[in-house]
């Protein structure tokens, strides 16, 4: 069970980076999860957790209705380390003083720190001054507020020009306080710091490995589920193909994967999945498609609105596959793909208010008959998901798929939406995935410009063009490519110019219906990725 494993809790105190923290720790291989700075002491303990990680906030401690946490926390016999605004908050509570600077410190700051400390065991000197303790390093501040006198017991273990406490510690105490952000990567040797923290000082012995997770959750849904049936919608994403790989190999054919193809996919798409999952694929599991393109294209003739496109997509999906587990009849289980930032984004771990807005297949339980919900994947991260993916055999072109919207080419076509418009759309982003491909494996595989999310739109433009001698009036294609770590900013991505042009030459002239590529170069805010 994954609540008796060895874990370290981070405790939320708003800070931006929480899931980070969370991610570093697992990358230590110490399984870790993230609850809200209102958890109750005795959660806590009932927990038990190896370690625990307060986190950074937007909050000054000393005011009044901050964010705090009670002396005990400190008293449990648990390391705990503070970050940032969680460091400020331990010296304080522990008698302390936290003050307000003049000049805020943010950015990559030079921090001397005391190499005796286990914490910064092993942190390397990038002045190459071998005979002191203290080595000089880069770590990424960003505060207002400093300790200005570290607790009664601590000892301080680093500095900056500005800032006296950059770091302090109590040995018997087993308390560490970081004025800094080792999560962050511009913080050179944070991983190093973090894992002395949870492998060292906490001294979790490193478990957490996603073949043991795929053996234990395999043997668990197995337990769970009995001689059970399970429903999935299976939209061929990375998470409910990974959660299809993993029920496979659980419970092989008491699993039904209902794959809907609404039309609205990118070219080939439908028939990859069904290559993977269906008769000929390596998966033991009943996959049925559903061919339900018309239907699709049906209700949204005529509809222009982008809000009223989603909503139509959202509906008849339901429709569609309710009509399909009508037949399937009722089931005991229906499995749904929820990853960890899903549950911590929904509210339900840290305090992160709402983010998401859309769902893929929001409303389902309330349409299919069954007993109960299923969601194994919902302690990992994306990147964790994609590593059980490789671990169970899918192939890299599902488990490195960029994100794919629910309402699929319904919100890259600017307008209403016809089967001739998500031809040109679906051949135009076929040629510019296939040329990003071609580019970026000729420096290596990932050059620096890479996108994260790219794809091609259809503007609601025509205008005239000449082709040969004879005039044209046709569509202008839309080439959005981003960089971005979150999705809720995002900067368009550098892509080589020569790229750029043999992607509009080759769309010109192999997609009919189209005579202007243009090249999407604005920032998320103003923008979003999607054009609708
Ligand atoms: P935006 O366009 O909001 O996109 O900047 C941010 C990320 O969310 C995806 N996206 C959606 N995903 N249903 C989804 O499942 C939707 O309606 C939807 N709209 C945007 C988008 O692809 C990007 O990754």
């Amino acid at each position: 069970m994954i609540s008796d494993r060895e874990k370290v809790i981070v405790i939320d105190f708003g800070g931006q980076y929480n899931q980070l923290v969370a991610r570093r720790v697992r990358e230590c291989n110490v399984y870790c999860e993230i609850y809200s700075y209102k958890t109750p002491l005795s959660k806590i303990k009932e927990m038990a957790p190896k370690g625990i990680i307060l986190t950074g906030g937007p909050n000054s401690c000393y005011e009044e209705g901050a964010p705090t946490a009670s002396k005990e926390l400190f008293e449990l016999g648990i390391p705990v380390l503070g970050l940032c605004y969680g460091a400020q908050l331990m010296q304080l509570v522990l008698g302390g003083s936290v003050e307000r600077a003049t000049v805020r410190e943010y950015g990559k700051t030079d921090v001397y720190v005391n190499t005796n400390s286990q914490l910064f065991e092993g942190v390397s000197d990038l002045r190459d001054n071998r005979d002191s303790d203290e080595a000089m390093t880069v770590c990424w501040m960003s505060h207002f507020d400093y300790i200005s006198k570290a607790a009664p017991g601590f000892e301080i273990i680093a500095h900056t020009k500005d800032c006296p406490v950059a770091a302090a510690q109590d040995v018997s105490r087993n308390l560490y306080a970081i004025q800094f952000h080792p999560e962050v990567l511009h913080t050179v040797d944070g991983k190093k710091m973090l894992y002395n923290f949870v492998r060292n000082i906490c001294a979790c012995s490193g478990n957490w490995r996603m073949d043991s997770f795929v053996e234990q959750t395999v043997a668990q849904v197995r337990e769970h589920v009995g001689s059970g049936r399970v429903l999935l919608a299976l939209s061929g994403g990375v998470d409910s193909s990974v959660l299809a790989a993993l029920l496979s190999r659980a419970i092989g054919r008491q699993l039904t994967c209902v794959f809907v193809d609404h039309g609205l996919l990118r070219k080939n798409e439908g028939d990859e999945v069904e290559a993977v999952f269906g008769k000929e694929g390596a998966f033991d599991l009943n996959f049925i498609r559903i061919n339900a393109a018309d239907r699709f294209y049906d209700r949204l003739a005529g509809v222009t609105e982008p809000e009223r496109k989603r909503k139509i997509i959202g509906e008849e999906f339901i429709r569609v596959f309710e009509e399909e587990s009508k037949k399937i009849g009722s089931v005991d289980y229906l499995a749904q793909g929820t990853i960890y930032p899903d549950v911590v984004e929904s509210g339900l771990g840290g305090e992160s208010a709402v983010i998401k807005s859309h769902h893929n297949v929001g409303g389902l339980p309330d349409y299919v008959d069954f007993k109960e919900i299923i969601e194994p994947l919902r302690y990992l991260f994306k990147d964790e998901v994609r590593k059980v993916g490789l671990e169970l055999g899918l192939p890299e072109n599902i488990v490195f798929r960029q994100p794919f919207p629910g309402p699929g080419l319904g919100i890259r076509i600017i307008g209403e939406v016809t089967p001739n418009k998500i031809h040109i759309v679906q051949e135009a982003d076929a040629i510019f995935r296939e040329e990003i491909a071609i580019a970026a494996s000729s420096e290596g595989g990932n050059p620096s410009w890479m996108p994260d999310q790219y794809f091609a739109a259809l503007t609601n433009m025509q205008s005239v063009g000449v082709m040969g001698d004879e005039r044209t009036y046709d569509y202008a294609v839309a080439l959005r490519a981003v960089r971005t770590v979150d999705f809720m900013t995002a900067e368009a991505a550098p892509i080589p110019w020569d790229v750029l042009q043999k992607v509009m030459s080759r769309i010109v002239g192999e997609v009919r219906g189209v005579n202007r590529v243009m090249f999407d170069l604005s920032s998320k805010p103003a923008s979003t990725i999607e054009l609708e």
